[in-house]
């Protein structure tokens, strides 16, 4: 090969080559300006501060990867959400939901003004409805069920409702049937009861 065959041949390599380090490191970069206002909403310590917003540290990998992509394909039917998610790839989906699930799961608020009987009345019906059989004894969750201890209470409450009037459709029907017997008050207590759980 003569030499000016070869730096022909090598100048496009190098070029792409270069484009594609440029590229790398662009897209390594990105990953923390990326996840920053995933934080800044849902909480930089796994706990949302915000009303109706959940919290994400110590959800199961597999159950944030379900929701997102419930979110990308909307189906699961939050403008924000499904904003936030409308141009990730597979791999973003996965990669986002491995970071999330590492943050530390949230905390239950100091115990000083609890309302013992609504305590009472919450932890028998988890007991009852059996949310302690899927979502573990300690309400951690695993797979693609939820960790739901130590959850918002106004996010408890409203998601609820929305699985049981039909509005949130999870991947599978499960709470949709399992809230179906379930009361509005009855709603309220388990809210008040998971969202203070020790
Ligand atoms: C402006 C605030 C905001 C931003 C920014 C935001 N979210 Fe959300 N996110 C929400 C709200 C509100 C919900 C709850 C929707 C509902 O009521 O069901 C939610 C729900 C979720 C859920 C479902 C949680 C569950 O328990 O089912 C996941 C997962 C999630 N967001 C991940 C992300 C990721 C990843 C990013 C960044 C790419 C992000 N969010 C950015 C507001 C936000
Ligand atoms: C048969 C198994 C099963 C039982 C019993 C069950 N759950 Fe669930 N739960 C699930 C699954 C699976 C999901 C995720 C569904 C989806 O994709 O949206 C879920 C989701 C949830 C969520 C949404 C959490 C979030 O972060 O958005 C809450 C809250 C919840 N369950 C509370 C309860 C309560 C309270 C009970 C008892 C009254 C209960 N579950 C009983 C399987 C179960």
């Amino acid at each position: 090969m003569t030499m000016s065959r070869m730096i022909r041949v090598v100048r496009p390599l190098a070029a792409a080559a270069m484009l594609c380090l440029a590229c790398t490191g662009a897209l390594s970069a990105t990953f923390d300006e990326r996840v920053a206002p995933c934080l800044a909403c849902h909480g930089e310590k796994g706990q949302s501060q915000t009303p109706q917003i959940p919290s994400l540290g110590g959800q199961p990998a597999p159950y944030l990867l379900i929701q997102l992509y419930l979110f990308r394909e909307k189906q699961r039917a939050i403008d924000i959400m499904n904003e936030m998610t409308k141009d990730f790839t597979d791999d973003d989906l996965r990669a986002f939901s491995d970071y999330l699930a590492k943050l530390p799961a949230p905390q239950p608020p100091a115990p000083d003004n609890n309302d013992a009987a609504r305590l009472e009345r919450g932890k028998a019906l988890v007991t009852q409805n059996r949310c302690n059989s899927c979502h573990n004894l300690d309400l951690t969750g695993r797979e693609n069920i939820p960790h739901i201890a130590d959850q918002r209470e106004d996010y408890l409450v409203k998601t609820l409702r929305e699985y049981k009037n039909n509005t949130r459709h999870g991947y599978e029907p499960t709470m949709a049937e399992v809230l179906a017997p379930v009361t509005d008050q009855q709603i309220l207590d388990l809210a008040y009861y998971i969202a203070r759980f020790r």
